[in-house]
């Protein structure tokens, strides 16, 4: 079999992680080129990560390389365009979080699918971790009981240098804080355990770094199943910690981790009485195991180009997670619980997640 061409967009932080992931797949992928709109900095890393080609232009990198597979590691503003530009251009995509900028964008890119019969997954590696496969598997296989309560935190630490890029710390191009661009893999994975998310009341602020978006959010969130979630984002926590928590009937089931895991960060707390039951029990027989990497994500996506289906973060894998942020800032910006599928276009929360307001209400004031 030919081996599928991959190039990628943005040599920057992120970049080593996408190359590892392209070469982790070497037997049925080749990563043939690089651009960053820094032709400079694209050089040094292309000559340092052994890429043979780079390019300053993205419509020079597809028309030249014609890829099969485009990984996008630009900042969050540039995500939408270099997107539908690459499905347009006959690619599928694999795309760095936050997917995009808002709903709308979203749609423009389910449009571009549709026209052009490819796809766009968002990078979310957590989701396609092993050990969260066979947790969800477990769950939804009722042997667990109903889940009653869920617990979502992102506790993260970033300085204020960290926040020094350009490109951090605005609504227009981080398109939102610690909730769009740290937070979104815990609730995304939150998510997809808690089953649909019916409603969220939030709250968020700049309580500390000096910045447009907030550094903290809390959300409350009822779920179609029954259960309570609760949600907590923030950039301002010097011990970093990822928590999810469900309480289920049967169990309590906690992931307590930092930028990554395997099972043996998974704990398992049977509900008394029920430690030999068929749900307990199950959770305890772990599948073969692989830490979390952009690789295990691109290996599967890879998978489904060869058997023509959609990614599991593309489209309605996608939307939920991206439709959640967006009513979780509308309920910042309202003060409203704001219900599933209310946002829809026309409503200023349809086109930005900050619905063009700039300035958090019940935020510390910034000096
Ligand atoms: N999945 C993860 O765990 C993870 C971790 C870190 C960052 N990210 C995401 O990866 C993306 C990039 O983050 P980063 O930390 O590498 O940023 P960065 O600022 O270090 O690098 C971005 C690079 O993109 C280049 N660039 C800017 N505009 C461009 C354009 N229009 N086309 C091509 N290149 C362009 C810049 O010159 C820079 O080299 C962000 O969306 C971020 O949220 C994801």
């Amino acid at each position: 079999m030919q081996k599928k061409k991959c190039v990628l967009v943005g040599t920057g932080g992120i970049a080593d992680s996408h190359v590892k992931a392209a070469r982790s797949q070497e037997d049925r992928l080749e990563l043939v080129a690089a651009m960053d709109v820094d032709l400079q900095k694209g050089r040094a890393f292309c000559e340092r990560s052994g890429i043979e080609r780079c390019y300053g232009d993205f419509g020079e990198l597809l028309e030249k390389e014609k890829p099969d597979l485009v990984q996008i590691a630009a900042p969050p503003q540039f995500h939408c365009d270099l997107a539908v530009r690459s499905l347009e251009a006959g690619a599928w995509v694999f795309c760095e979080k936050p997917l995009c900028a808002s709903l709308a964008e979203l749609d423009r890119i389910r449009d571009a699918e549709k026209r052009t019969g490819r796809f766009c997954a968002s990078v979310l590696q957590m989701r396609y971790a092993p050990s969260h496969r066979h947790v969800k598997a477990v769950i939804d296989s009722g042997d667990l009981g109903r889940i009653l309560v869920g617990v979502c935190h992102t506790l993260w630490y970033r300085d204020h240098e960290y926040y020094a890029v350009p490109w951090r710390g605005t609504w227009a191009s981080e398109l939102g804080g610690p909730t769009m661009g740290h937070g979104i893999h815990a609730m995304d994975q939150f998510l997809e355990l808690m089953g649909e998310w019916v409603e969220v009341s939030a709250m968020a602020g700049t309580l500390d770094r000096k910045i447009e978006v907030e550094d903290t959010s809390l959300a409350m969130v009822r779920f179609r199943n029954g259960a309570f979630g609760s949600v907590i984002n923030s950039a301002l926590c010097p011990r970093e910690e990822s928590y999810l928590r469900l309480d289920l009937q049967m169990a309590t089931v906690e992931l307590n981790h930092l930028y990554g895991f395997t099972k043996d960060e998974w704990r398992i707390t049977p509900a008394p009485g029920k430690e030999e039951s068929e749900g307990v029990t199950a959770l305890n027989r772990w599948p073969d195991d692989a830490p979390v990497s952009h690789g295990i994500q691109i290996g599967a996506i890879l998978d489904d180009m060869e058997a023509g289906r959609r990614p599991l973060t593309s489209g309605p894998g996608a939307r939920e997670t991206i439709a959640f942020i967006a009513a979780l800032y509308k309920s910042v910006f309202t003060g409203e619980p704001v219900v599933r599928d209310s946002i829809e276009p026309g409503d200023p929360f349809y086109d930005r997640m900050n619905g063009g307001r700039t300035r958090l209400e019940n935020a510390a004031t910034v000096s």
